[in-house]
């Protein structure tokens, strides 16, 4: 299989590689050996992904001369919080777990943003690296260095900008994510694709089965197409002063169905989708953006929904938009898309919300 170029995210003050390739688990130790100074490495990760990974991962670190150690914390986002942090930080601490040490993070979204969250936090700042396992940590939350934990109050509302010394992801995970979770995950590819590169949504329109069917060469090209377009968003933009907020698109309707449809029952990525089909047809009322049917078609054909589920209340979904972008001040504008490739903002009235949704 051809090996993929190292993606640099040329940020000022440390830059830092992400790679993407088939097979690289195994690859860890010699990546991290001329990178990191201090032996110690404390991995992070869930139940799930330390029965199925764990071993080879630190297998080939204790093959490249690390020592490494394990903190598991349990699967899923509402572990995601402060109790968990705490108890990882006194695990850290019993463990006399030094400046020098860093922390890798094996696994999906959540385990790496509480990962990187406590590597922000512990002893003022340790390093972390990020080894993303599902495809949404791939092409999306291991890069950036926006990490946190969750609040009853409401998601990642206590967090830093943290970044990683060095991503690796390896697609031959993904074989072993649930069908759903997996599809869930393009959206946010389809996402790359519609907001900043013509030539991916192409790709993507030619390649459905391969996609689906997890061809790792086709795989690969994907992750590293997506993973590329987010570094140089970051890049340009590490601490969300604008651009950054392009990564928005589709991402409105989310929080609200989240709220009006309760948790769980839409995920993250199948609402992602669905707000995409919303946001295309705003654009094209507003901006003449031809190809909401395209877009439509390609997420369906990657096994997406791209309506509002039966019994979902417009109004009330208007309304938590609404809501949402009163709180977050920096949040009033709603991402758009002229064309493929290219996004604008708009600013819209709850009016206006609530018509384009019954039209969804
Ligand atoms: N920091 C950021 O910029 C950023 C961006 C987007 C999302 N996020 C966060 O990411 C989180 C969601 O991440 P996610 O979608 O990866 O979910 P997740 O981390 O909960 O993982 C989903 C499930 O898949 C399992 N899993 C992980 N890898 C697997 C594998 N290879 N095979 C089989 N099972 C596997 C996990 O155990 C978990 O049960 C949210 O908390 C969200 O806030 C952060
Ligand atoms: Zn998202």
């Amino acid at each position: 299989m051809k090996e993929l170029e190292p993606i640099r995210v040329e940020l000022r003050d440390r830059p830092y590689d992400i790679e993407v390739g088939a097979g690289n688990l195994g690859r860890i130790g010699e990546c991290l050996a001329p990178l990191l100074r201090g032996k110690r490495i404390v991995i992070l990760t869930d139940p799930v992904v330390d029965g199925l990974y764990g071993a080879k991962v630190r297998r080939s670190l204790r093959g490249a001369g690390f020592s490494p150690s394990q903190v598991v914390v349990p699967s899923g986002e509402e572990h995601k919080n402060l109790a968990e942090l705490e108890r990882v930080q006194e695990e850290l601490a019993a463990a006399h777990v030094e400046r020098s040490s860093t922390l890798v993070a094996l696994g999906g979204g959540v385990i790496g943003d509480l990962t990187g969250f406590a590597a922000a936090t512990f002893l003022r700042g340790i390093g972390v690296v990020q080894v993303p396992t599902t495809l949404l940590a791939q092409v999306d939350s291991s890069i950036g260095g926006k990490t946190g934990v969750n609040l009853r109050a409401g998601k990642n509302l206590v967090g830093a900008f943290h970044q990683p010394r060095f991503v690796l992801a390896d697609v031959d995970t993904l074989s072993s994510l649930p069908p759903r979770e997996l599809r869930a995950g393009l959206a946010e590819v389809v996402k790359y694709g519609v907001i900043l590169s013509p030539d991916l949504f192409v790709f993507l329109e030619g390649h459905v089965g391969e996609i689906l069917a997890l061809e790792r060469e086709v795989v690969a090209e994907v992750v590293h197409r997506c993973a590329a377009a987010k570094a140089r968003v970051v890049t340009e933009d590490e601490r969300e002063a604008g651009l950054r907020a392009i990564l928005n698109f589709g991402h409105t309707l989310w929080h609200a169905i989240e709220a009006v449809a309760g948790y769980g029952r839409l995920l993250h990525g199948e609402a992602v989708a669905i707000g995409m089909v919303f946001a295309a047809r705003v654009s094209a009322d507003r901006r003449a953006f031809g190809q909401v049917e395209r877009l439509a078609g390609l997420l369906e054909r990657l096994g997406l929904p791209i309506t509002i589920p039966e019994g979902l209340d417009r109004g009330a979904l208007a309304r938590v938009v609404e809501a949402d972008k009163k709180r977050r001040a920096e949040r009033v504008k709603f991402v758009c898309v002229e064309e493929i490739g290219r996004t604008c903002f708009e600013l819209l009235s709850t009016q206006e919300i609530e018509e384009s949704l019954r039209a969804v």
